[in-house]
């Protein structure tokens, strides 16, 4: 038995957080088996590392692999056995954001992921990727109240439109896979949509 695989995604300040509480009590209300992650991190390993990613300077390179180092501790202890065991995992950000922020804001492009990505995962794929699409504008609105950006979130503009466009472009040659969620819509339509799109994989 294998449970479902299921990423969230979107541009820093996308409302990702707010909807993965809210798919939580779905799967509660539901007693599906789960469990809620996060890359990077979701290893005592991933954690230290993700302290480094997001506050450390370090070269694109050094960026990329340490994402990839992370992911595959994280597949092996966590995603793949709860799998393997039927629950169902939720991870906030998986592969799609490597391909987003490394591969299209930071310009490494995405012939190196694509050669990580085979070798870490060896095929493994979410099943379902929600991605939560805002305008910039809205983004940095809501990343505005936010304390202590780190140093993804003081990135310029531009380095987070080519990381939307990324985003959406993977949507596009997916589709079946990556769900475009417009989250400038009102909270409950969204999760009307979450809802819908969730029931299709029971
Ligand atoms: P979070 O704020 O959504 O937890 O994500 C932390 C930051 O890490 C976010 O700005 C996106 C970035 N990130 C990458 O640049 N590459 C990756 O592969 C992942 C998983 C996250």
């Amino acid at each position: 038995m294998f449970g479902k695989f299921i990423t969230l995604e979107g541009i820093d300040g996308a409302g990702k957080s707010t909807h993965l509480g809210w798919l939580q009590d779905w799967l509660r209300q539901r007693a599906i088996e789960h469990v809620i992650t996060r890359e990077p991190g979701g290893t005592p390993l991933g954690e230290k590392l993700r302290e480094l990613l997001l506050h450390h300077d370090m070269h694109l390179e050094t960026e990329t692999l340490l994402m990839f180092a992370g992911r595959r501790e994280h597949i092996a202890e966590v995603i793949l056995p709860a799998l393997q065991a039927g629950s169902w995992v939720v991870s906030d950000r998986f592969t799609d954001a490597t391909f987003a922020y490394q591969g299209g804001g930071r310009g490494l492009g995405i012939e190196r992921i694509e050669v990580l990505e085979h070798w870490v995962q060896s095929g493994l794929q979410p099943d379902l990727t929600l991605l939560f699409d805002v305008p910039l504008e809205v983004s940095r609105e809501r990343l505005a109240k936010t304390r202590v950006l780190d140093r993804f979130e003081q990135e310029q503009q531009d380095f987070h439109q080519r990381v939307r466009n990324c985003y959406l472009e993977r949507a596009r040659r997916d589709p079946a896979r990556i769900k475009v969620i417009d989250s400038t819509r009102p909270i409950e339509i969204i999760q009307q949509e979450l809802a819908t799109l969730l029931q299709e994989l029971i």
